[in-house]
């Protein structure tokens, strides 16, 4: 018997720092270098074929970067399991936020039984990596731990690189804790 689990993944970071970029990618294929702002927030489904037993329905909740400043994250934070916390390589203080986003977070929302909703951090747009901040990022592998990240990984929505895999491993997280 296959079972169908239906994941509500959130997408959360300071603005144009990548996350509507990141989902197109990842569910349509597709790269624009346009840019404009998410309102509010987006959804996206990707059904993914996880193993034999296991179809995952995720629900990626593509909020906006200006929603920090606003105070409706708690209602679009409800009943998540799961986060990705994406910035911008190339900008320090979408960096700096990476903190606000979390505390934001773990404040608002845990999973039923109160632990934190497993997240992991994007340093996104690295295909910039020649002129950005980036060579003078530490290497985030104790930061992340510090601040309660599963993991972090370097991403290009551009260039597709790492995206998948960063959700896999926020997917087999989830699946994995239950
Ligand atoms: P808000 O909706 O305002 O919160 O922004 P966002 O985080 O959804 O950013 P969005 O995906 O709209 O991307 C902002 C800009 O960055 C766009 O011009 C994208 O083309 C560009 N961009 C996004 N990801 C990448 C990337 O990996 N590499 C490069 N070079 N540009 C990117
Ligand atoms: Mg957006």
């Amino acid at each position: 018997m296959q079972r169908e689990r239906l994941l509500k993944v959130l997408v959360v970071g300071d603005l144009g720092v990548g996350k509507t970029s990141i989902i197109k990618r990842y569910v349509h294929q597709v790269f624009s270098q346009h840019y404009r702002a998410t309102i509010g927030v987006d959804f996206a489904l990707k059904v993914l074929n996880w193993d034999k037993q296991t179809v995952v329905r995720l629900q990626l909740w593509d909020i906006a970067g200006q929603e920090r400043y606003g105070n409706m994250t708690r209602v679009y934070y409800r009943e998540a399991v799961g986060a990705l916390v994406v910035f911008d390589m190339t900008r320090l203080s979408t960096f700096q936020a990476v903190l606000k986003w979390k505390r934001d977070l773990d404040s608002k929302v845990t999973l039923s039984d109160g632990r934190p909703v497993p997240a992991v951090l994007l340093a996104n747009k690295c295909d910039h990596l020649s002129h950005g901040l980036c060579p003078k990022l530490p290497k985030l592998d104790n930061f992340a731990q510090d601040q309660g990240f599963l993991g972090w990984y370097e991403t290009s929505a551009k260039d597709n690189t790492n995206i998948d895999a960063a959700i896999t491993h926020l997917v087999k997280n989830i699946l994995s804790a239950e």
